[in-house]
């Protein structure tokens, strides 16, 4: 018996998390277990009506759960980056999920715009960090008149980075990374673990060559994290040449560890070679603590109660989510089924199919209800 917490959020997100229930819950009845679903009401509706993000009620609730599941944020009404911010970043950090783990798999029978390439060759998983670098929130923005504080802000820049900002500049921004040894250590010994599981081959992921001292920090971590896998190869990749390798060879990645903002970037282009974002999963993890996983896609707000999303990034996180909890076999029962899904065509508009949400999703649990 798993609890799990499942939170839908906005647009499309209720939708695709009803399928993925669904999926699990035949997982369940096929592999011998129940789960029993809490459902968190948090998202932009929430937000709206009475004017909370997160309540502490909602953290401490989801405190009690090993896994959430998640659909996704964002809406319309809402100024970008209220929501993203206020409720999934808070999740991630509130949790310490440190680890985001995107897997990029070219399923069976999807069509990769990378010609010549097929599922031998795209198969690889990204872990991001993910919680730190430029993601912390440390930052802010001000005018040349707004005397005050640009007094005491340029005064403290000063102090602490000994950069002098030009006096005279209309109006100015910035933003800090912050990397950490521990948090480095943490996340690249998760990927080294993975890597050891797998093909054992480490890719790290950098701009130490600019960023020289939060990634050049990363990149000392790295070199000492590598000699306790002396049987894990590695190397190192800059994200500028890496977005090049990912599109001319992705048959050279096994396991990717990448800090923050190149990971969320480096993702989309992986979502799309192994077939779109409709396809592209992602769990936030805290080994030892509440993960959450979620479709790396957004809301999409236009096609909220249209019942056309394509549920299946949503399955597959849900297949993430029951490799988490230990249930491997039902896991890979999962993806084999979403495989079958698209043998047989019974799948969304986006993936050149003409099945709804609803009739995706229950096809895709059926399939894991009759696996051997
Ligand atoms: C992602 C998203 C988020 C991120 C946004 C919505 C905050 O793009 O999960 O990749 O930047 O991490
Ligand atoms: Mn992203």
């Amino acid at each position: 018996m798993y609890k799990i917490a499942a939170i839908g959020g906005d647009g499309i997100g209720p939708e695709i998390v009803a399928e993925g229930k669904k999926v699990l819950d035949a997982a369940g009845e096929r592999f011998g277990f129940d789960i029993e679903w809490t459902d968190f009401d948090i998202g932009a509706d929430r937000y709206l009506s009475t004017g909370t993000l997160l309540t502490e009620d909602d953290l401490a609730g989801l405190a009690d759960f090993r896994a959430i599941y998640f659909g996704a944020i964002g809406d319309e009404r809402v100024k970008p980056g209220i929501l993203e911010k206020g409720i999934l970043l808070a999740l991630r950090f509130y949790f310490d999920q440190y680890v985001n783990l995107r897997p990029i798999k070219l399923l069976k029978g999807v069509k990769t715009p990378l010609s010549g390439k097929t599922p031998a060759d795209i198969d690889f998983v990204v872990v991001r960090e993910n919680t730190e670098d430029f993601y912390v929130g440390i930052g802010s923005r001000f005018k040349k008149h707004q005397k005050t504080e640009l007094a005491i802000t340029r005064e403290l820049y000063y102090a602490k980075f000994g950069l002098d900002i030009e006096s005279d500049a209309e109006e100015i921004a910035y933003q800090i990374g912050v990397v950490t040894r521990e948090g480095s250590r943490r996340v690249q010994e998760y990927a080294f673990d993975l890597a050891r599981s797998r093909k054992k081959k480490l890719t790290s992921v950098d701009k130490a060559n600019v960023l020289s001292d939060v990634y050049g920090l990363w990149r000392d971590v790295f070199t000492e994290t590598a000699r306790s896998y002396p049987d894990v190869a590695t190397e190192f990749n800059f994200v500028d040449a890496i977005t090049m390798w990912f599109v001319k060879n992705p048959e050279w990645f096994d396991v990717v560890v990448t800090p923050n903002m190149f990971g969320d970037i480096i993702t989309d282009l992986g979502a799309m070679i192994q077939g779109g974002l409709g396809l592209a999963p992602g769990g936030n993890i805290n080994p030892s603590g509440t993960s959450m996983f979620e479709p790396i896609h957004g809301s999409a707000p236009k096609y909220k109660g249209m019942g056309i999303a394509n549920p299946v990034a949503t399955i597959w996180a849900g297949s993430l989510l029951l490799d988490h909890l230990g249930e491997h076999a039902a896991a890979a029962s999962v993806v084999s089924a979403i495989e079958k899904s698209i043998r047989d065509n019974v799948v969304t508009k986006d993936m050149g199919g003409a099945a709804g949400t609803a009739t995706a999703g229950s096809y895709i649990a059926e399939c894991v209800r009759k696996s051997m």
